[in-house]
């Protein structure tokens, strides 16, 4: 590991700062930390054609594989409404896990869910994504 945890969970909390949440309000902040060493950040980006609205953690990972990553160690989390204080931790939506499940390793890689820097629970994605569904 060429970060520690701690500051990618606090690259995920300065990435939420950037979250554009007009229609929800809950703002989420994602940071991807790449075997290459690389972080990637995401945060959600909203539109008013719901639809179109991308989850922080896919922005993130999305951004690390158009640059050619493709090999992760780990991703950050973090949300709540954009004006408190963060006192739960933001699981990655169903969409979120099964993109994640393609590009990551089910078990060699840690999905940091986090409401602090001193805070926080590590999962691997055979815990989120049990089962998945997969197209070979
Ligand atoms: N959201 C994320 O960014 N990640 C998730 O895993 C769940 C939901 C965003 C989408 C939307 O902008 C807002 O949170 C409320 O659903």
């Amino acid at each position: 590991m060429i970060i520690d945890y701690v500051s990618l969970i606090r690259i995920a909390f300065e990435a939420r700062e950037r979250s554009l949440c007009p229609y929800s309000g809950f703002a989420v902040g994602a940071a991807v930390l790449c075997k290459s060493g690389e972080v990637y950040t995401g945060c959600n980006i909203e539109c008013g054609s719901y639809s179109a609205t991308v989850c922080a953690e896919r922005v993130a990972i999305f951004k690390a594989l158009s640059e050619g990553e493709t090999d992760f160690t780990a991703i950050a989390i973090v949300g709540g409404n954009v004006d408190d204080e963060i006192t739960d931790y933001c699981p990655p939506c169903g969409t979120c896990r099964q993109v994640l499940s393609e590009y990551c390793d089910a078990d060699d890689f840690e999905i940091i869910l986090a409401k602090s820097l001193d805070e926080y629970e590590i999962y691997s994605l055979s815990q989120l994504l049990p089962l998945a569904f997969t197209f070979a």
